[in-house]
Parts: C-alpha cells; structure tokens; sequence
C-alpha cells in the first residue's frame, strides 16, 4: 500500500517524481504529494485525490529543486485528506518523510514527542518519523552527514511496525536517506543521478541497475554515490543488479487498460513462464530448486499459502500437486495460516505464492513457517522481491510487470509453475510417468489455446452489455473448476463493484439456491468430461429458477444456454488457465460499460504490505 518515489541528480525532480508517481497510483490513490529541495529549504505540494491533481495547484510551479520525494497514498491512519498527505515534515519544517508502512507504536511515539513539545498536525502515524528525527538531530553535533544518518537510524530503532522511507533535509540539500523494513523499496543507479521507488517497473525507463535493500539497511544517496549502513551505522557492500524487463513491458501498448494489455499478454507470460523448463521429451528442469528424492520422500504434506488471486492459484495447485505426486496438499490464506499455530514441521513443505512479492501476510507466513522447521519456496514475479530474500528458494514466474490491481496474466503463469514443480516432483518421485509425459504437451500447447480463447472477446463484451447493472451474480464449478470459480467472481467483484459468490454447484442446494430467482446471472464453469452430466442437472435447477447461464466449457453441449463460450480442450488440471479468461474479459466489460476505473478499482491497492 502507498507509493513511495524519489530523485536525486541534476535534472529537475518534479517531473520524474510525477511521472514515477502515476506509475506507483495503482499502490493507492487517496491523495498525493512531492516535496523537493529548494534554495528556500523543503517546499511540499500534496493534496487529496489523484496524483494527476498536484498539477492544479498553483505553487507546484514553484517546485525547481533537482532533489525530491514523492508519495502516492493508500489511507490507513487518518481519512484522505490534503493534511493527512505526505511528505510530513517536522515542527521545525527541515526534514520531510514520505512513508509506506504502518508504524504500530505510534501513539506512545506521540505522546513521547508531545512530553518534548512537539505538536502534530495530521492524524498519521507517519507524522512521528520526521519528529523523532528532528529530536535525534538535535541531540547530534557538528553538520557533518554523520549526523544526519545518525539521527535517522536512533530514530528508526523506535519505530516498530513496517516501513520504506525516504528523509530529505534542508540541511543537507545534496542528499536523501532511504530506509525500508517489511515493505518495499529498490534504488535504481544513474549516471549522476540515483532513482528510489516502491518497485522497479516506476523507474524503469530510467535505468536497469538497481540496488535492493534488506530489512534495515539504510542508504546515503547523492548524486555520484550511494553508501549503505546497516542499523548499527556500519558501512556495508552492496552490488547492484540488472534487471531484463523491458521498459514498453510497463507501459500500455496501445491498449485501454493495464488490465487488458495483461489479459492479452498470456500467450507470452505463459510462453515466459514455461521457457526451457520443460519440454516434450525430457526431465523438467527448475534448477534454483534441488530438492533431493529423499527429502519429497520425508514430507507428509504440502502445504500452499497465499492471498487473494494467489490462493486461488494455489487452490489449483492442490488438485495438480495431490494427483501427480500423491502428496496431501492443504491451502491457505495467509492471513489466517499466521494466526491459528498450523502444525508444520520439518516434514511439511510449505509454498508461498505472491506475484508481488511483498504482501505482509505472506512474508509473515513464511517466516512463521522457518521458524517451525518447514522448508520453504517462494513463487513470485518480482526478482528479488521481500519474499525471495526471506524463503529457502525462490522460482520466478517471469510474467513481466503486472500492473492492474486485478491480478490476470500473474495467475495464469502461477498455475503453469505450479504444474511445473509438481511434475518436477513427480518425476524425482518416481511416480505418474505417463500422465506426466501428456501433461507436458499439453502445457506446451497453452500458449496458443489461450490465442484462441482471446478470440470470443466479441462475444463476451456483448454479454456483458447485457449484465453490467445487475446487483448479484452466482459462479459454479465443480472439482478444479470451482476453483476456477472463486477466481471468476473476485475478479467481477473487485473491479465491478457487483456482489458476487462462488459456490461448489454441488452446494447449491444446500443454501444458495434460495439466492436464485428470474433474471439473476449465474456463470458456470464446465471443464470435465467426468461430471459433465452432474454439472449440468446443476445448471438445469437454476435455469428452472429463471437464471441467465453464461457457460465457459471445454465440452459439446446441446443445451439452450444464454451464452456459451467454448474453450480448447486440455489436461483438467491445468484448464483454469484457459477456463479464467472469459471470465476476466467478462469482469473488465463490465467494469467498462459501468464507467469505471478499471485498473484502479476503489479501496483496493496492488500490494498489501499491511496486515
Ligand atoms: O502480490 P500478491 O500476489 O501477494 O497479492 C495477493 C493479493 O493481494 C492479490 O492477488 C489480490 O487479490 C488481487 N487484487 C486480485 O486481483
């Protein structure tokens, strides 16, 4: 949550930290601001809104300094507000903070500043940090830099909670100290000129050389240098990184929407993700992951932990998982894994999956996970994300930037790597030789069968035309597909606003069913040939009902449905990947006919580094 960015070089900074900014909106968009260096000291711009509307105010005009930083808001502590905006700065207006993070201690760090005569304007937790650094500084000597870093790690150690800051000071007009703890920041090296930001793809077309900070390293950044300490103020080696992505990866490509450019980037994210991982008539190799046969031998369970859309990647991988290497597979969100004492041990194999690579729950699952002994692999799509630094392996998805909210083309590869590992495991274990042979091909195939379902694009805009004002509309799968489901109708939900469940089609009867009357909508997912007939005594008892049906299938079917859409047959296990389309294009029209922001659907934020 929240956008951090920041400059420091030669150029003037308020373009680059808006134009970083706008890239970061989809982290949140409640309010923005930028503060920059001028020779008056720390001017600050920020307002309430979008970050496109710091341009209407007049005094952004004033703003020529060639150091900055900059923030994109996603609310937590205090409403969105111009006050409540970042940069915060100081009683005595010489350092300004921005901050993305919570700070938990807040309270008592107020009422510690407040003992000392520090007043607070806003309702943040942020609003502490540049106080607390002012304090520390003033207990400090001399003007050397010393004393600025000095003053920002004293204050740090009181912070207790998650944070990536950036700390400008009009004392020190050449530099900008950055921290990060448990949330997001990367520093991407110029020549003359160094970049901050909360991710990579923001500063991308700036620079491929990136520098990424643990848990409380800090950085002395001016123009020419960048030195890093560690939270006792000793200096510390850092090499930086390149990173192949490309910058036209981060932006639209002539398409509407991110969300759309990433719908139909999934013949390629596929094609990425599966590279020379696996192919028709050899062994699959992962070879960032060796496990040995005698460890997957010792496990007696899998277990699979996630948020939102990957969960639901991982729901799928427990069917992949179970039947190919015959191990039980459990799936959880992350946020209640964390909080219940799951028993793992040093028997258990526990996956993370997070295309981001920082949300909070996931990261604090996985340690959890460690500290109980259990083997740990992160899935991720951004290298040398939090959660990379923190699992015993890491397999990349290598779907390029996903940058919508509503996570798409970062799911369907996460299904692809997840069959990947599993075949992997099976063939080290030995078992399912044949089914894992056809399995294969048939991932090989996906990224062209996924061409082919982009085509009915037409028609599910038009049914889309026809449902964008209902108020509710029911998805059903059985099996793997009922996975699907879940999948289907968070993506309707979050950037739709239309109230949406999923249920297995088996447990209509059971409750929902009472939901069902004439005109309401229920989409259904048909996938395998084995419970064609069940599925469709399912659908036939909400049509009864007068429900609208919208089918996505693999399977002829002669019945009078309102919309089918027919999909390439594949391995069910891997059908998600193909079946999720119609239902992510379905979502995005009808978001579209209702006017809204697709890729920044509201009170949503791509990463949540909060808990
Ligand atoms: O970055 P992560 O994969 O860890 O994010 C997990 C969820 O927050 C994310 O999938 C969320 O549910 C998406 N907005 C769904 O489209």
């Amino acid at each position: 949550m929240c956008g951090i960015v920041g400059y420091v070089g030669e150029k003037q900074a308020k373009p680059i930290l808006i134009n970083g900014l706008l890239r970061l909106e989809y982290r949140g968009y409640d309010s923005a601001g930028i503060a920059t260096i001028e020779k008056a000291g720390i001017k600050c711009v920020k307002n309430k809104g979008r970050v496109s509307d710091l341009n209407n105010i007049s005094s952004i005009n004033s703003l020529e300094g060639t150091i900055g930083i900059g923030h994109t808001r996603w609310a937590t502590h205090g409403k969105p507000s111009s006050t409540n905006s970042h940069p915060h700065l100081d009683n005595s207006g010489n350092f300004a903070v921005v901050h993305n993070g919570i700070i938990e201690n807040y309270a008592d760090l107020r009422d510690f500043l407040k003992s000392h005569h520090y007043n607070f304007l806003s309702e943040t937790d942020t609003e502490v940090i540049p106080n607390l650094i002012h304090f520390y500084y003033e207990s400090g000597k001399g003007s050397s830099q010393k004393r600025f870093l000095k003053a920002v790690i004293d204050a740090c150690k009181m912070l207790k909670g998650s944070y990536a800051i950036e700390v400008l000071s009009s004392y020190y007009p050449d530099n900008m100290i950055v921290v990060r703890k448990d949330s997001p920041l990367v520093i991407g090296k110029g020549e003359n000129e160094n970049y901050i930001s909360s991710d990579i793809p923001a500063i991308l077309s700036f620079t491929k050389d990136f520098y990424l900070l643990n848990d409380k390293e800090f950085a002395f950044i001016s123009r020419n240098s960048i030195e890093f300490y560690d939270e006792n103020n000793r200096p510390i080696e850092k090499q930086a990184k390149s990173i192949t992505w490309d910058a036209g990866s981060a932006e639209k490509n002539g398409f509407a929407d991110f969300m759309l450019k990433e719908i139909n980037e999934q013949p390629k994210s596929i094609r990425e993700t599966i590279g020379s991982r696996i192919s028709a008539n050899s062994e699959s190799i992962l070879p960032d992951l060796n496990l040995t046969k005698s460890f997957l031998k010792s496990i007696n369970k899998i277990s699979i932990i996630a948020c939102g859309t990957a969960m639901h990647a991982g729901l799928a991988g427990k069917f992949i998982f179970e039947n190919l290497c015959e191990i039980p597979v459990e799936v959880e969100a992350a946020s209640e894994f964390r909080y219940r004492n799951p028993i793992i041990n040093e028997k258990t194999l526990c996956l993370f999956i997070t295309q981001s690579g920082e949300t909070a729950d996931t990261i604090a699952a996985l340690k959890l996970a460690k500290s109980k002994g259990a083997k740990t692999i992160a899935i991720s799509n951004v290298v040398g994300s939090s959660i990379s630094r923190e699992a015993d392996y890491t397999l990349y998805t290598h779907a390029g930037p996903e940058i919508a909210v509503a996570s798409t083309k970062a799911y369907t590869s996460q299904i692809v790597l997840l069959a990947i590992i599993a075949i992997n495991f099976a063939e080290k274990l030995e078992k399912n030789n044949q089914k894992i042979d056809e399995l294969k091909k048939d991932i090989l195939l996906l990224p062209s069968q996924v061409e082919e379902v982009l085509k009915s694009s037409d028609k599910i805009k038009d049914f889309a035309k026809r449902i964008y004002k209902e108020k509710d509309v029911f998805f059903i799968g059985r099996g793997i597909d009922y996975t699907t489901s879940l999948e289907g109708s968070l993506k309707l939900k979050e950037i739709s606003y239309i109230h949406s469940e999923a249920y297995p089609s088996g447990e209509l009867k059971h409750g929902p069913i009472a939901l069902i009357e004439n005109n309401v909508t229920v989409v259904s997912i048909l996938t395998n040939r084995l419970l064609v007939e069940k599925s469709i005594s399912n659908i036939q008892e909400v049509v009864t009902r007068g429900a609208k049906t919208f089918i996505v299938t693999n399977q002829e079917l002669n019945y009078d449905f309102d919309e089918v859409i027919k999909i390439p047959k594949t391995n069910s296990l891997i059908s998600p990947i193909l079946s999720i389309i119609p239902l992510q294009l379905l979502a995005y029209y009808i978001s579209k006919e209702k006017g809204l922001d697709v890729d920044k659907p509201r009170n949503l934020a791509k990463s949540v580094t909060v808990e």
